[in-house]
Formats: C-alpha cells, sequence, structure tokens
C-alpha cells in the first residue's frame, strides 16, 4: 500500500491551520515550532449567509483536500471563549451562541481549537514575526472588514480584547478606521490615516503600549499610510506575516498552553 505523503504531517509539531474572514477561508499544515507552512495555502471563498452549517462543510472540505488527521486550530472573526463564539460583527448573526469547536471536530473528525481572528494573528507576530522578543505591552490591530486587536504583555496574551469597538465621535471605531471604511467612503491615505491616528491616540490614552504591531491586508500598504501616524508616542511597525499569520496563529493554538482561554468543551486544547 502506498503511504499517502501528506499523512506525515500529522506529527506533535504540526496543526492545520485555517483562517475564517468574511471574504475567504484560508488554510494550510503548519509547523508550529518554525511557523512555516508546509505545503500552499488553499483559499475557498466565504459561502453567504455565512452560516454555520455552511461554514462547517467548507472547513471539512478544507480538512479533507490535506487529508489531515491530527490537531486543528481554526479563526473566528468574533469573541470566543471555550471554543463557543459568542458575537458576530461582520459574519451572520446565527453564529451567537454556537459551540464552534465542537461542530468543527465533527465536521473534521479531528480535535479542534477556536481563537479569535485578531488573537491569533497576534500569537504568530509575537513568535515569528514582528514582535519578536518585545517583552512590554504590544498591541496588534489588524485593518480589514473590522478592526480586530491582541494584547500582550511579558508576551502573554490577554484574549478576546475587543478594541475595535470602541466608540470615537459617537461611532463603532471599526465603521470609521477600517479597511472597509476606507473603501466605503472612498477615503483617501492622508483622510484615513487622520481617523486611523485618531482611533490609536484612543488607544494609547488607555493602554500605554510600548508598541503597535499593524495588520490586515492594508499593512502590505504601510509605507502610504504608517508614516503619516507622526501623534503616536508608541512605536509602530506593521506586521511581518501578513496574509498567513491567522492561519500560523491558529496552528500555534493547538499546541501552545501559553496562549490562555479557550479549550472547547469537546476536549479540544489544553
Ligand atoms: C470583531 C473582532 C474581530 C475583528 C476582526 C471585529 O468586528 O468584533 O472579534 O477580531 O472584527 O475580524
Amino acid at each position: 500500500m502506498t503511504r499517502d505523503p501528506r499523512r506525515n504531517y500529522a506529527t506533535a509539531m504540526h496543526a492545520l491551520g485555517i483562517d475564517i474572514g468574511g471574504t475567504g477561508i484560508k488554510a494550510a499544515p503548519v509547523d508550529v515550532a518554525t511557523g512555516q507552512l508546509l505545503a500552499a495555502r488553499q483559499k475557498v471563498d466565504t459561502p453567504h449567509p455565512a452560516l454555520p452549517d455552511a461554514l462547517a462543510a467548507v472547513v471539512k472540505e478544507l480538512n479533507t483536500s490535506f487529508a489531515w488527521s491530527g490537531p486543528v486550530g481554526i479563526t473566528f472573526p468574533g469573541v470566543v471563549t471555550d471554543g463557543v463564539t459568542r458575537t458576530a460583527a461582520n459574519l451572520d448573526k446565527s453564529w451567537i451562541v454556537v459551540d464552534a469547536a465542537a461542530l468543527f471536530a465533527e465536521a473534521t473528525g479531528n480535535q479542534v481549537r477556536v481563537l479569535n481572528d485578531a488573537d491569533a494573528a497576534g500569537v504568530a507576530e509575537m513568535k515569528f514575526g514582528a514582535g519578536i522578543g518585545e517583552r512590554g505591552t504590544v498591541l496588534m490591530l489588524t485593518f480589514g472588514t473590522g478592526i480586530g486587536s491582541a494584547l500582550f504583555t511579558a508576551g502573554v496574551l490577554v484574549p478576546n480584547t475587543e478594541f475595535g469597538h470602541i466608540e470615537i465621535r459617537g461611532r463603532d471605531a471599526e465603521s470609521r478606521a477600517s479597511e472597509h471604511a476606507k473603501e466605503l467612503h472612498d477615503l483617501s491615505w492622508g483622510k484615513w490615516a487622520g481617523r486611523v491616528e485618531e482611533y490609536l491616540e484612543h488607544m494609547e490614552a488607555l493602554l500605554s503600549p510600548h508598541l503597535i504591531i499593524v495588520g490586515g491586508g492594508i499593512s502590505k500598504e504601510s509605507d502610504k499610510w504608517v508614516p503619516r501616524l507622526t501623534g503616536i508616542r508608541a512605536r509602530i511597525v506593521p506586521a511581518a506575516l501578513l496574509n498567513e499569520a491567522g492561519i500560523v496563529g491558529a496552528a500555534m493554538a493547538t499546541a501552545s498552553s501559553g496562549i490562555p482561554d479557550t479549550s472547547g468543551p469537546a476536549g479540544t486544547g489544553n
């Protein structure tokens, strides 16, 4: 019998990372010790409406396409406690309250850990990207459909911060300063950077971070807006892992007891 070489991924230090976003769902097997992807990542469009069963079918499809047997880490764009999704600002509201760890464990036949998308991206950046070796207070922010946040001190994550939803000028911050808001209102780089700076001033007043890591798709063009953020004391650096941070962080969550939270009742995590 020929052995499927892909099955070799499923050793203790390898996990399948799946990153659920509003437009696409990306996956790849990851070596969690090095942060390297073990195969080219695959991407599937997010089904609309993004109902739990429809997303579970996509997760199953991705798991099958890698012939994966082993731990699976999955990001979710909302609050996740104990494997249960609690909010869904930019996803179908039927996700409020779902035992996602159990749903995806059943779909994949594997042990699954589910965590917030920005937390996953932050964990990956701290270990393999822009936050390597940073012991002070680090705030990772992802600018995309919404604004996601991950907060670290001494390298330890405080899970499920939701700093994209602080109120600025009477509105949810992400509705003014996300990448989506820039597109929706056709804002110039200067105008949008002004909104981001106002947002960061608020965050700095509340948290006094030493370092702010800015991620999300728009961090690819950081030269167009980060140099304009002159009124912020903290160092501001673009994320280093870009599109892969969510996948890598999701996979890392399956193997690390240093990522506090939220193991699911499905017997996932630690
Ligand atoms: C959600 C966060 C999420 C962020 C980025 C926000 O609207 O509330 O949980 O991390 O979007 O997806």
